[in-house]
């Protein structure tokens, strides 16, 4: 197995759904293991999740879905949007639940829950409040809901549902304009003697720095694997940690002279004399190119190391000064080393981008190992 690969503490997933459940309670936790659990591993990740206590999954495709349930993994699964008519068919097989905004899909949905059997397939109404991403209008919110009952017996309306668009931003209004708007469709939906089901709003954001948006349910991603939805909000998110370490080790050690030029274009000039470590792990694998340019290190004896010139595709240079260091030293990317730690936000900021995408952008070429399994600890 190659030296570079990603570290998985199942052991924090666990720990992170139980704070995160503690948080929310009394509302049930839903957790987020779209895009491969947020390039964690969705089927382990929601395992963990789900021995911690979880009431279910989302994912973003009908795929991810099958894929969590070719595992074994019997839970409540939601898909977020929406999907293709292609796919509807598998949707309605694997018993995944379905996310509505259309007359067209809800409709495409009974049509296929009739041809295959099913008897009160389970649609979540998705209200757009504010995102201006996938949803429902407010105002025909009332009628979709009364067409989903209308197909009954192949439907049935198991929740309501909305997005934040600014909840990690803790100064905004927006969030508090969301849940306004979401509450009058509710009281809409009531009034016409729909039952709306479970009502959920929050992200991970929400579910931490807004209290109000933690309804029936939530829906957290990110808080699951350790990262704070944004930097601001780090104090905030003290009950968490970073689940996904990215390491490898050191390929090859060499002396270069001053002035001489360092990777691609030659960007980069070293000033005097001095070790250049290198490190078989590239963009390839999900390190940005630009990391470099923006001051980016890896830890190696405990200590920061400057990358030096542009990330390449399989393998980056950094450099060592005048300290040791030999082919098989561990080095860190992404996690902790001695007092040092290097976070997944971190890189986020300096690459002017958020957490999110760095984990997400970890490629399926690195391997995934996990450590902290549930079985470890007997
Ligand atoms: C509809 C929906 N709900 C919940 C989440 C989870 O968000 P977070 O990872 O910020 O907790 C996402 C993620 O993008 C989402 O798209």
């Amino acid at each position: 197995m190659r030296a570079s690969r990603v570290i998985v503490d199942l052991a924090a997933i666990r720990a992170n759904v139980e704070s995160l459940i503690a948080v929310a309670a009394p509302s049930r936790v839903m957790v987020v293991v779209k895009a491969n659990g947020y390039g964690h591993g969705a089927v382990r990740v929601a395992e963990a999740a789900l021995s911690a206590g979880a009431h279910g999954l989302c994912v973003a495709l009908v795929q991810e879905g099958v894929e969590l349930r070719r595992a074994g993994i019997e839970a409540p699964i939601l898909v977020l949007s929406e999907q293709p008519r292609d796919q509807v068919g598998e949707l309605v097989a694997h018993g995944l639940i379905a996310t509505a905004y259309s007359v067209a899909f809800i409709d495409a949905l009974a049509d296929e829950a009739r041809r295959r059997d099913v008897v009160g397939q389970e649609v979540h109404l998705k209200v757009d409040t504010g995102m201006n991403r996938v949803g429902a209008r407010p105002d025909s919110a009332v009628e979709l809901g009364g067409r989903v009952l209308a197909r009954s017996p192949q439907l049935s309306l198991g929740g309501v549902f909305t997005h934040l668009a600014c909840a990690d931003d803790v100064r905004s209004t927006v969030t508090s304009e969301q849940v306004r708007r979401f509450d009058a469709v509710i009281d809409d939906l009531r009034r016409a003697g729909v039952d709306p089901g479970w009502l959920h709003v929050a992200n991970s954001a929400g579910t931490i720095a807004h209290p109000d948006t933690r309804r029936d349910m939530v829906r957290v991603g990110i808080a699951v694997y350790g990262i704070a939805p944004d930097t601001a909000m780090e104090d905030a998110c003290s009950m968490i940690r970073p689940a996904a370490s990215l390491v490898s080790r050191v390929s090859f050690v060499k002396r270069v002279n001053a002035g001489d030029g360092i990777s691609y274009g030659h960007r980069h000039h070293v000033e005097r004399a001095t070790t250049v470590a290198t490190v078989p792990i590239g963009y390839a694998d999900g390190v940005p190119r630009r990391l470099s340019a923006v001051g980016g290190t890896v830890l190696i004896g405990g200590r920061h190391r400057r990358i030096l010139g542009v990330v390449t595709m399989d393998q980056l240079m950094v450099d060592m000064g005048d300290d040791s260091c030999a082919v098989g030293d561990e080095v860190v990317l992404i996690g902790a080393q001695g007092d040092e730690r290097i976070t997944a936000n971190q890189w986020g900021t300096a690459l002017d981008t958020i957490g999110y995408e760095i984990v997400c952008g970890l490629s399926a070429r690195l391997p995934r190992v996990y450590v902290g399994d549930d079985a470890d600890a007997q």
